[in-house]
């Protein structure tokens, strides 16, 4: 089958098409024939063996090494295939799958996704939308989870009260804007001028222009602050927070202060999205009543996937950055 193989880490250009066996599922997993798969900051971390920026040096020092270590690989990539969320056809099952069967349409996060074929346990995945491309599910796999966790699980949003969602354009940020129209919020996104209409086309009430305002100097209280792209901090924006309010960093690396805000204080809240068939399935169930879509920037075929982690790593994604693979 083709795939997309990184042998050794570095900048786009490791990552190379080529052929390489098809996986045979084991016993309790399904083999997925994959349409889709899109870039989120964890294929650049798997890439390039580096952990996204942070403030303090001794942090970088500590962080960096650790997930070497544990996650991404000491000397070479510990993934060798990379890609995470994908989107395709189950083709045929382990002999243990009892709900799944050749021809379901499928999508989840499982590692190697930039390959044609998967082979993926059945907690990984979930029945993908029915009135989405797979191009469609594929960009709702990484993008709408880090969402849901930020309200849904930390900052559990009231109807009537007032969010902040920086970064509203970006791949998390567009997810973080629906779901939180969802729970009745009234939501002011912040982006850049060239994504100001796309941010209300999505549903925010009121949009920010970050290169012409100052926002965190408003004379306005926001009862949620989530910051979907690690642009902010919590101190920076004490005084656009509300006396009981929450701010809530999708990056919780970016910041050693956030560990320490975290750890002392109530009013920041971070985590780890969880990827798992329950979200997958409460997206789809919005996604089919209309309330949630996904908005894409630029699909590149397998073959172009360096491009693709180029065009991501520049931080001005519009929507998700996704891989077509026929
Ligand atoms: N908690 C978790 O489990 C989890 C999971 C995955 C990812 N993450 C975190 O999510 C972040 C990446 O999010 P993403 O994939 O959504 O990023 P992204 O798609 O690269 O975000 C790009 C968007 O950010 C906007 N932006 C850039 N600088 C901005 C600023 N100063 N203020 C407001 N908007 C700004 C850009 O708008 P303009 O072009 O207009 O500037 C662009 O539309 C990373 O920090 C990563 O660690 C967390």
């Amino acid at each position: 089958m083709k795939a997309i193989v990184c042998e050794k880490f570095g900048a786009p250009e490791v990552l190379q098409l080529k052929e390489v066996d098809k996986p045979i599922p084991k016993d309790d997993e399904v083999l997925v024939r994959n349409y889709a798969s899109s870039i989120n900051t964890v294929d650049i971390m798997s890439r390039s063996g580096k952990a996204p920026k942070v403030i303090f040096w001794a942090a970088r020092k500590m962080i960096g090494p650790l997930l070497r270590l544990f996650m991404l690989g000491v000397r070479r990539p510990r993934q060798k295939i990379p890609g995470y969320g994908f989107s395709g056809e189950i083709v045929s099952v382990g002999k243990d799958v009892v709900n799944w069967k050749k021809g379901d349409q499928v999508y989840g996060y499982s590692e190697g996704a930039c390959a044609e074929y998967l082979a993926v346990p059945t907690k990984r995945l979930a029945i993908k939308p029915s009135n989405m491309s797979h191009l469609e599910a594929g960009a709702v796999v990484g993008g709408a989870s880090p969402a849901i966790l930020a309200f849904r699980d930390l900052a559990k949003p009231e109807k009537g009260q007032k969010v902040l969602v920086i970064g509203a354009s970006g791949g998390i940020g567009t997810f973080g804007i629906q779901i939180a129209k969802i729970y009745g919020a009234v939501v002011t996104g912040v982006c850049g001028p060239s994504n100001l209409e796309m941010v209300t086309e999505i549903g925010a009430d009121f949009v920010i222009d970050y290169t012409t305002e100052d926002y965190v100097k408003r004379d306005e209280k926001f009862d949620i602050i989530f910051d979907a792209v690690g642009a902010n901090t919590l101190s920076n924006c004490m005084n656009i927070l509300a006396e009981d309010g929450v701010y809530v960093s999708n990056n919780f690396m970016n910041s050693s202060k956030h560990i320490l805000q975290s750890i002392f204080g109530k009013k920041l809240k971070t985590g780890v999205a969880n990827e798992g068939p329950e979200n997958l399935d409460q997206f789809r169930e919005w996604i089919e009543e209309g309330k949630l879509r996904a908005v894409i920037d630029t699909v590149y075929p397998l073959e172009q996937t360096a491009e693709a982690h180029r065009h991501y790593e520049t931080g001005h994604s519009k929507g998700r950055v996704v891989i077509s693979i026929d």
